[in-house]
């Protein structure tokens, strides 16, 4: 029922943009941030993940990037991706704004991706801004034009969102009809903030829909997976007739 009507409003929209997070890759074996399993249920992100750990406690920070860069390896992405490679490639979406670092969305073959919180597979110098080569993060390198700091393109807690990316969600969510929110907690702040910028229709789908405080015109619940698979269902059923 409820994933019928999100076909037809799919059907219906002239534009249709797509809000991801973590929990859109927990499938392909990646953890998540905040459930019971997630990243920051046993490490604190200021430990790890913000610009006074890269400063201050450069080692760790590294080795927790190198690791979740390394654990990428051996994770692919799953058939939700490839519904919403799909969808793009019949023209049924206009953007995918998302909060993972893990590149899966473009690996599977969509082109119109906003990563509104950087990646975590190609690698920056701290300090002159130069990229370089993801092998030299992993081998603990230094940068090769002036010494400093490695770090992945990654958005670090106390660092602004990729301006870019970030007007470019932003205005294709306050010009879609319809916004699909995959897999978020919509705890952080400000991507949390771009379903309400929207005058179209609202859709969470997620594992847990309860205790949402946004508000959505439509809740489904279940994994990204399932629920993708289910919409893309009624799609083929109905483009087919
Ligand atoms: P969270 O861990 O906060 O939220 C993940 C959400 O996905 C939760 O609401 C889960 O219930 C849900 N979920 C988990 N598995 C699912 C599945 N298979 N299908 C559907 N839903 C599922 O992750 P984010 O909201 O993405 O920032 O976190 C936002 C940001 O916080 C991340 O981008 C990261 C983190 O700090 C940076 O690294 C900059």
């Amino acid at each position: 029922m409820t994933a019928s009507t999100l076909a037809q409003w799919m059907l219906q929209s002239n534009s249709t943009v797509i809000l991801t997070g973590a929990g859109m890759s927990t499938e392909s074996g990646i953890p998540d941030f905040r459930s019971r399993t997630g990243w920051w249920k046993n490490i604190d992100p200021r430990t790890v993940a913000s610009v006074e750990s890269l400063q201050q406690n450069y080692e760790l920070f590294r080795e927790f990037y190198q690791m979740r860069i390394q654990s990428l390896t051996d994770c692919q992405p799953h058939h939700g991706h490839e519904i919403l490679a799909s969808w793009e490639a019949r023209g049924l979406l206009t953007l995918i704004a998302t909060q993972n670092v893990d590149r899966f969305h473009q690996q599977t073959g969509n082109e119109a991706v906003a990563e509104l919180h950087g990646n975590i597979v190609t690698i920056r110098c701290q300090s002159c801004g130069k990229p370089l080569p993801l092998g030299h993060f992993m081998d603990n390198a230094v940068c090769t034009y002036c010494k400093g700091k490695l770090r992945p393109n990654v958005v670090l807690f106390g660092e602004t969102l990729p301006q870019e990316a970030w007007n470019r969600s932003l205005r294709e969510i306050q010009g879609a009809d319809l916004v699909i929110v995959i897999g978020t907690s919509l705890e952080v702040y400000p991507v949390n903030q771009l379903p309400a910028m929207s005058k179209g229709r609202l859709v969470y789908i997620n594992l847990d829909v309860a205790g949402n405080s946004h508000h959505f015109d439509l809740l489904i619940q279940g994994t990204a997976g399932e629920v993708l698979a289910e919409v893309d269902n009624y799609l083929q059923g109905t483009m087919a007739e």
